[in-house]
C-alpha cells in the first residue's frame, strides 16, 4: 500500500468485528509512527493503548458513568471541541455529515434519543477491541495540538496498511475525570481525543457511509502556480 491508497482508503469507521488486533501490530504502528514531524521536535504527545480486561473494564465503568452524567454534557469538557456559533460553511459541513450518518442508520432527524443512543456508543468504542488515546501537557498550545493531528493521522494511515480501521473521537473530551482516573495522568496533562481501532464490520449499515468535501478550488489557493 502507498502513501496515496492509504489516505484514500482511511475513513472513520463505526462498526468493528470482535477479532482481536495483536499487542504487536499496534506497537510497530506507534513505533512508526512517532517519526510523525513536531515543531522544535518537542513530540508533545503521549499514546495510551487501551486493550483486553483493560479496555473491557474501561466500557463497563463508562455504562455506568453514562447514567449518571450523560452525554452530550457529560462530565463538562475541558476544550471546546467546536467554537460557539459555528458559523457557514463550518456548520453545514458538520450538519451533513451528521445527517449523512444517522440516514445510512436509518434514524430519522426527531428522534433525538435514538440519535443519542448511536452517540453513546462512541463510548463503547464502536464495540473496537481496541483503543487508543491522546494526551496533551497543559502547558501547550495550538501549535503543539497541531502536531498532535501528524501523529493522529500517521497513526490511522499505518494502521491501514496493517488492514485496520480506526475512528478518531474527540467525544472522549466529556468525560475528563473518568479518563483521568482511569489512565492515571498526572494534573498537568490533559486529554485530546480517544481513537476505536480494529477490522472494520463491512456488514453494518453505518458503513455505507461516504462523507464529502469540499472541492480543492474552495479549500486551497494556488499563488504563481
Ligand atoms: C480529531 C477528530 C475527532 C473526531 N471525533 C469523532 C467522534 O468523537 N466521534 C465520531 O463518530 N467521529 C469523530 N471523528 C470523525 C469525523 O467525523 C470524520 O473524520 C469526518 O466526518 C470525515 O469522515 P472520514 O473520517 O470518514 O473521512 C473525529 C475526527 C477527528 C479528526
Amino acid at each position: 500500500m502507498n502513501v496515496s491508497e492509504a489516505i484514500a482508503s482511511r475513513r472513520s469507521v463505526r462498526a468493528f468485528q470482535p477479532k482481536p488486533v495483536p499487542g504487536e501490530v499496534i506497537r510497530r504502528v506507534l513505533e512508526r509512527a512517532l517519526r510523525a514531524p513536531s515543531g522544535g521536535n518537542l513530540q508533545p504527545w503521549h499514546l495510551h493503548a487501551v486493550g483486553g480486561e483493560r479496555l473491557d473494564a474501561l466500557k463497563a465503568t463508562m455504562r455506568d458513568r453514562m447514567l449518571q452524567a450523560p452525554a452530550p454534557d457529560g462530565e463538562g469538557a475541558e476544550y471546546k471541541v467546536y467554537p460557539d456559533q459555528l458559523p457557514s460553511p463550518y456548520r453545514d459541513r458538520r450538519f451533513a455529515v451528521g445527517e449523512a450518518m444517522y440516514a445510512s442508520l436509518g434514524i430519522p432527524r426527531d428522534d433525538k434519543p435514538a440519535r443519542l443512543r448511536w452517540f453513546a456508543r462512541n463510548f463503547q468504542f464502536f464495540d473496537a477491541p481496541l483503543a487508543l488515546f491522546c494526551t496533551v501537557d497543559r502547558l501547550m498550545g495550538p501549535p503543539q495540538w497541531s502536531d498532535l493531528g501528524m501523529l493522529l493521522q500517521s497513526v490511522m494511515l499505518l494502521l491501514r496498511e496493517e488492514g485496520l480501521d480506526s475512528c478518531a473521537q474527540e467525544c472522549w473530551a466529556l468525560y475528563p475525570q473518568t479518563i483521568g482516573r482511569f489512565l492515571e495522568l498526572p494534573e498537568g496533562r490533559m486529554l485530546f481525543c480517544g481513537m476505536a481501532i480494529g477490522y472494520a464490520d463491512r456488514g453494518h449499515a453505518v458503513d455505507a457511509l461516504q462523507t464529502a468535501r469540499a472541492p480543492l478550488a474552495e479549500l486551497a489557493s494556488f499563488h504563481g502556480i
